[in-house]
């Protein structure tokens, strides 16, 4: 088993967070062993700010990769820092149930599934017909 939070973690030294001067890093494991990284980027309007998170599966996306296991999100926080609302739904889109595990620079500090974190969600299968 690769160290995906080490690719996080790596990921994060790329983040462009000069606003909240809060470094994200994630890391996302396709189907087949391969890892795609994201940072946070921040822009001066603050608003368009785009998570860590949402950045790799974006990335992975447009690359081509369509199934995902897991995904590692890294910050500088003694306390675990799971991904944002919207990122819930992103990721829930394309990765639906992944295990999601969180890290600081120095350990894992925590894991869980996208079902716990996002119970009750809106999806194609309410959309009737849709894919
Ligand atoms: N951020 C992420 O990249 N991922 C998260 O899970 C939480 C928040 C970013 C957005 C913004 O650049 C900074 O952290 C502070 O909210």
């Amino acid at each position: 088993m690769n160290d995906l939070l080490a690719f996080a973690r790596a990921a994060r030294l790329q983040a462009h967070a000069p606003y909240s001067g809060f470094q994200v890093g994630a890391a996302l494991e396709t189907a087949d062993g391969r890892v795609v990284s994201g940072c946070n980027i921040e822009n001066a309007t603050y608003g368009l700010t785009v998570c860590a998170e949402r950045v790799a599966i974006f990335k992975a996306i447009s690359e081509g990769f369509r199934q995902f296991t897991r995904i590692a999100i890294v910050a500088d926080t003694e306390a675990p820092t799971p991904p944002c609302g919207a990122c819930r739904q992103i990721l829930w889109e394309f990765g639906g149930d992944l295990e999601v595990i969180l890290g600081n620079l120095e350990r894992e500090t925590g894991r869980l599934r996208m079902a716990d974190l996002l119970p009750l969600p809106f999806d194609q299968h309410l959309l009737g017909g849709a894919p």
